[in-house]
């Protein structure tokens, strides 16, 4: 049997993990040759496949990004993009595809496996927001450099007693701003799932003031007030027609400034979130996800993602895990309670 292997989407720490699990147990179990797909969807809808063996995949475990590059195709978006990809499949011989990915990666493999299409999928992202799983790889590692920031920036704003606003990923969840917020001890965690009252998170700040703590605001880039619409700086779309966030985190140490009269300043931490190696845990689940992965291509059960559910991996009809993005439950948020103002 011949395997495609793809990677779409934002990267993300561990790619490389489960490239190489899927590889090794697939050559070493099942006598399986594989093929990789160039920048995730975009390499099966413009024909641009490379030879992936052993020894493309050593010594890639602890490196982060993807030997297989990434992009935010949407094929689909494409004239003829499933007649291509049809094409591409079979002039390389390929009978089944793992695809590792997140929301949008997966939507589109959920779509292609109803045409019928035999694949996988492997659940990545940093922002933690695959449905049906745990967690997804690359989560932890987000969260321990998001958590570190926050550690350095507590001096320094106790130092200037100012306040600070830390803008983490997560577009349509707050995973990584509630625990690394948690984890790192910011006063104020915004998240996507909760609107926020500008008014209460100056408050908030000012009672931090009052004590002689210099407050900490951990902000997911999702995050909107209540009141008004999200905050971007710039208007521009991808092909899964999602708009390139940030801002809310600048936008918010100027209301913080002329709201309390206090200095404040914003860190924004980016792609620094995702770049480099991966955490012991996620190269550990990431490892695992890619055994499974083969495992299912194996027995034939496609139109399934693997996924943690508890300790154990398990097999999910992709159709569930993609149906909606996996929120932050507001009884979770509210146990922190105590620990914000
Ligand atoms: O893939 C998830 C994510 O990390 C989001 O939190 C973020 O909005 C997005 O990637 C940004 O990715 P890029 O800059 O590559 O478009």
């Amino acid at each position: 049997m011949r395997v495609g292997v793809l990677t779409g989407g934002g990267d993300c720490p561990g790619l490389n993990a489960v490239i190489r699990s899927v590889v090794r147990k697939g050559v070493d179990a099942y006598g399986f040759d594989f093929v990789g797909l160039r920048d995730g969807w975009f390499g099966l809808l413009h024909d641009v496949v490379r030879p992936l063996d052993i020894a493309r995949v050593r010594g890639i475990l602890p490196r982060g990004g993807t030997i297989l590059g990434s992009s935010r195709t949407n094929p689909f978006a494409h004239e003829d993009g499933l007649r291509r990809m049809r094409d591409t499949l079979a002039a390389h011989d390929v009978d089944a595809l793992v695809v590792i990915g997140g929301e949008d990666t997966l939507g589109v493999a959920t779509e292609l496996s109803r045409h019928g299409v035999p694949l996988v999928g492997v659940p990545k992202t940093i922002d933690n927001d695959v449905s049906g799983t745990d967690f997804t790889f690359g989560f932890d590692t987000a969260v321990g450099i998001a958590t570190e920031a926050i550690d350095r920036l507590h001096t320094t704003a106790e130092s200037h007693m100012r306040a600070l606003v830390v803008e983490v990923m997560g577009r349509h969840s707050g995973w990584i701003a509630l625990h690394a917020g948690v984890a790192g001890g910011g006063n104020v965690i915004l998240i996507p799932e909760r609107p926020f009252d500008i008014d209460q998170v100056c408050e908030q700040v000012k009672s931090r003031f009052k004590i002689n703590y210099a407050p900490i605001v951990v902000v997911a880039e999702g995050a909107v007030p209540k009141e008004g619409q999200m905050v971007l700086k710039d208007q521009s779309r991808d092909e899964f027609d999602h708009v390139r966030l940030s801002g809310v985190g600048e936008w918010l140490a100027r209301e913080i400034s002329e709201r309390t009269g206090k200095d404040a300043r914003t860190t924004v931490l980016g792609h620094v979130q995702r770049g480099g190696t991966p955490s012991a845990f996620d190269r550990w689940l990431a490892t695992r996800f890619g055994l499974h992965a083969i495992d299912a291509v194996k027995d034939g059960d496609f139109g399934v993602m693997v996924a943690l559910q508890g300790t154990r991996i398990v097999r999910v009809p992709l159709a569930d895990a993609t149906a909606q993005a996996k929120r932050v439950d507001p009884s979770l948020y509210d146990e922190f309670e105590v620990f914000f103002g």
